[in-house]
């Protein structure tokens, strides 16, 4: 397995991005901007894709997503795909699956599948339940509202990390389009004022408007562009 710029930029994480379902022969990736470890745990994190439009024909699996762990726990990410046969949720051509799914020691597990546009803009929340231990993950169209897919599990309060993934499995076709991540907002359970200090990109992403807020509590990202692959 080829190691990613991803994970040399998040060693504490790479255990659980090198720990996937079955399905995920990871060849290589696009661009990616991520964050942690936090010195202390995140209880929410949201963010609103654009992932521009599916490429018209797909050799292997293109994955887009935002994934929180802590490196040893469950992976919480919320995926869109691109599959050579993408009508298994509906999607036509140019259009993505997205399922709100997680990854652990029991492989992987999913919500329902829905369908995105390349221009939507897809809202996809990370919310620590009142009990301390449930993830619960929240995939709607930002604009309409409308339900895309759901996913609870109980992975524990202990989330460090936080980061986006263009991933390209079995010699995939890659993006033809750039990605849009606006108004991500990570909330951490105590202020760590170093944790925007953690930031790393690479494969050509960006991001701009870095902030913080509440002594280092809430860190917001205004937007982080991903560039096309092709
Ligand atoms: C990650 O989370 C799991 C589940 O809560 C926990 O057992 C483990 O100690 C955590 N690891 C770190 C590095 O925080």
């Amino acid at each position: 397995m080829r190691p990613s710029t991803l994970l040399l930029a998040l060693p504490s994480m790479a255990l659980a991005f090198l720990s996937p379902g079955p399905l995920h022969k990871r060849d290589s990736w696009g661009g990616s901007v991520s964050l942690g470890p936090t010195k202390s745990t995140i209880i929410n994190a949201v963010t609103t894709i654009i992932p521009g439009a599916a490429p018209p024909t797909q050799n292997g699996m293109l994955f887009l997503w935002p994934g929180m762990s802590n490196g040893t726990g469950d992976l919480v990410q919320t995926t869109l795909e691109s599959w050579p046969d993408n009508s298994w949720c509906g999607a036509t051509t140019g259009q993505w699956c997205i399922r709100a799914s997680l990854f652990g020691s029991f492989g992987q597990l999913d919500g329902s599948a829905g369908v995105v546009k390349g221009t939507d803009k897809v809202k996809i929340e990370y919310n620590l339940e009142a009990d301390g231990e449930t993830w619960k993950q929240t995939v709607t169209n930002a604009d309409t509202g409308a339900a895309l897919s759901s996913f609870s599990y109980k992975s524990g309060p202990y989330m460090r990390g936080w980061g986006t993934g263009t991933e390209c499995n079995n010699d995939c076709t890659g993006t033809v389009a750039a990605q849009q991540y606006i108004n991500t907002v990570i909330t951490l359970k105590e202020a760590d004022a170093t944790f925007g200090n953690t930031i790393a990109k690479a494969s050509g992403a960006t991001y701009s408007g870095l902030a913080s807020s509440s002594g280092g509590k809430v860190w917001t990202i205004k937007q982080i562009d991903v560039p096309s692959m092709s």
